[in-house]
């Protein structure tokens, strides 16, 4: 870089020296064949004469400046109190890039660019310019990438922007526009277009007609209602449609390539499941909805993304919601007033971030077992910290939640769940499960079964098959669910567990598989080991011989019972059966 301390050599190329361009054009290329490596760089700029580049960024320039090396390749003029290009802008036929944006351009007259058929980029944001009439662009051959964004635009002359045929990016945002009219045809090569923060209320489809190849669009806070003509741009992959007045999603089947699409901030009050399945980003926030359905989401296989926020409406989301996506890694929930609950199986096990910060929620699903949750924020939310919050506590602790504070119950509300006491995240003990689960005909069936033994009791002396007898009539009489689930395991008599015999206990009291009374011999095993539930462990001994107890499958798989048969054998003996014992079927009550 060299600081032009030497422009005084050269002040006769200022423009006041020259009435007439051809002369300073002639002055300029005399220059460039005398001194093509030191031209003059103006005390505001940064000149590089090996890369041609010249930075006068903020420089308090109030015109173009004409006496740079007339080579330059990249100009920055960015921040500058230019007016007017037209004229100076000739001396430069080799640019390749020119950025005036945050400057005071008002017009762009024909032909300004006449001469920039090398020019790839130019930046306009932030001028005053109103229109762009035709002509204005006209030469501009090359030109790859445009901005207009945050001018004062409120007209583009049909076919204007068609003069830069070349145009893939075209920045039109920030401006004042109500229609596009016919300002975009000729851009069959524009592939990013942004118009957001216009003033449109509509899109007609002859208004996008010519961008078959655009992927990127962006229509973000207009007022637009409907959006006519998506279909007619086959590439599309990325549709930003947020802050608008939208009621339904426009037909967006025809998009086979769509793959992000925002519709936030709308008026949405169903989703119509108008999109495309191949989504792989949705955002769905701060709409109307006050439900989200398996339905709504059915259609998109291949989501990835999901956000759902500041949706005061919101106040159910269905424990299928996220059944259709089997990919879905990201899930934002937060900041919806309403939402109290989730359901048990909403975190699928493909979760891996997931947000419901700022809601209302008092409780956390569980994520699936499989699942591996990388990060979980549930701050600002109302949550009661008991046992069913012990998986978040691990959570946090590994790194992959955020901490937050209870709400609840009374003596942890208010302190961070992470310095809690594993013993202080507990529930009380689930009421009575012994009555719960066990129906009315169980009851009776025990009574019976108990007289039954009562009298096998006082009839045989051998203890085991009596018993033998209760376990085999249990087992039968209530389906042989529990006997076949059992015929391959257990130890002693696996034939006739009377396994799940009897409802699964309600979700949430344990893993109470089975309940059933059963007369079995004693001593079954070394150590009486029945189970009454997955939470609470209790041994059998009621007298000598028999015991009443509960069996849980699950728990026990090896519990020792003994033939009903009468097997000759001598109950104390406590003798593993005969091959032969196992797999003889219970014989029937008499
Ligand atoms: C000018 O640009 C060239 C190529 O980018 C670079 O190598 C060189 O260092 C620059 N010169 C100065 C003075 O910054
Ligand atoms: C033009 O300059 C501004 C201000 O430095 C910058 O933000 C912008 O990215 C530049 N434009 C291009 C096309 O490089
Ligand atoms: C939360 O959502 C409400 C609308 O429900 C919105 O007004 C508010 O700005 C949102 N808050 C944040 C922090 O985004
Ligand atoms: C834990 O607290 C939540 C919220 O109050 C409650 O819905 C849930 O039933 C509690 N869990 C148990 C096992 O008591």
């Amino acid at each position: 870089m060299r600081r032009s301390a030497g422009a005084a050599a050269l002040s006769a190329a200022t423009p006041a020296s020259f009435t007439m361009r051809g002369a300073a054009l002639v002055l300029v290329l005399v220059l460039v064949q005398m001194v093509p490596a030191t031209a003059v760089c103006p005390a505001q700029c940064l000149c590089n004469h090996t890369a041609l580049t010249v930075s006068c960024q903020s420089g308090r320039l109030e015109h173009f400046p004409i006496q740079l090396n007339p080579r330059v390749q990249r100009l920055d003029l960015a921040g500058n109190r230019i007016t007017r290009l037209h004229g100076s802008i000739d001396y430069y036929t080799g640019l390749v890039s020119l950025n005036l944006s945050s400057n005071a351009v008002e017009r762009l007259d024909a032909l300004t660019f006449e001469h920039q058929r090398l020019l790839q980029d130019l930046d306009l944001a932030s001028n005053r310019l109103e229109l762009v009439a035709r002509g204005s662009l006209a030469g501009l051959r090359r030109l790859r990438r445009l901005s207009l964004a945050d001018n004062r635009l409120v007209r583009l002359d049909d076919g204007a922007l068609g003069e830069a045929d070349h145009l893939q990016r075209l920045d039109l945002s920030g401006n004042r526009l109500r229609a596009l009219g016919g300002a975009l045809s000729g851009l069959a090569r524009l592939q990013a277009l942004s118009i957001g923060s216009n003033r449109l209320t509509r899109v007609r489809a002859a208004e996008l007609r010519a961008l078959t190849d655009l992927r990127q669009l962006g229509l973000c806070h207009n007022g637009l209602q409907t959006l006519e003509g998506a279909e007619q741009l086959p590439e599309l992959r990325w549709l930003d449609l947020s802050g608008n007045r939208l009621t339904t999603l426009p037909d967006l089947s025809a998009l086979t390539k769509l793959s992000h699409l925002d519709v936030s901030a709308n008026r949405l009050s169903t989703l119509a499941a108008a999109a495309p399945s191949t989504l792989r980003w949705l955002d769905l926030s701060a709409n109307r909805l006050s439900r989200l359905r398996a339905a709504d989401l059915a259609g998109l296989p291949h989501l990835r993304q999901l956000r759902l926020c500041d949706s005061a409406q919101l106040r159910e989301v269905a424990a299928d919601a996220l059944s259709g996506c089997p990919q879905l890694h990201t899930l934002q929930l937060c900041n919806n007033s309403r939402l109290a609950r989730l359901p048990d199986r909403l975190l699928v096990a493909t979760l891996r971030r997931v947000s419901v910060r700022d809601c209302r929620l008092s409780a956390l699903p569980a994520p699936a077992a499989a699942a591996d949750l990388s990060w979980l924020d549930a701050r600002g939310n109302q949550l009661s910290c008991n046992c069913s919050l012990r998986w978040l506590q691990e959570a946090v602790a590994a790194g992959r939640a955020a901490d937050l504070r209870c709400a609840g119950p009374g003596s942890v509300s208010g302190r961070r769940l992470s310095l809690l006491a594993t013993a202080e995240l507990w529930c009380p003990p689930p009421p009575a499960p012994l009555a719960l689960s066990l129906g009315l005909p169980l009851l009776v069936l025990a009574l019976l079964g108990g007289a039954f033994c009562a009298l096998c009791r006082r009839r045989r002396s051998h203890r085991t098959a009596t018993a033998g007898v209760c376990v085999a009539t249990l087992a039968q009489s209530h389906g042989t669910k529990g006997a076949a689930a059992a015929a391959g395991g257990g130890r002693e008599w696996p034939r006739y567990w009377p396994c799940e015999v009897g409802a699964p206990a309600p979700h949430g009291t344990g893993k109470l598989h089975t309940a059933a009374s059963v007369w079995a011999p004693r001593p079954v095993s070394a150590e009486p080991r029945l189970v009454l539930s997955a939470d609470s462990v209790r041994g059998y001994s009621s007298d000598e011989q028999y015991s009443t107890s509960i069996f849980s499958c699950t728990d026990q798989p090896a519990l020792a019972l003994r033939p009903c048969r009468p097997t000759g054998r001598e109950t104390r003996s406590a003798r593993p059966p005969t091959g032969a014992d196992q797999r003889q079927p219970p014989s029937q009550p008499p």
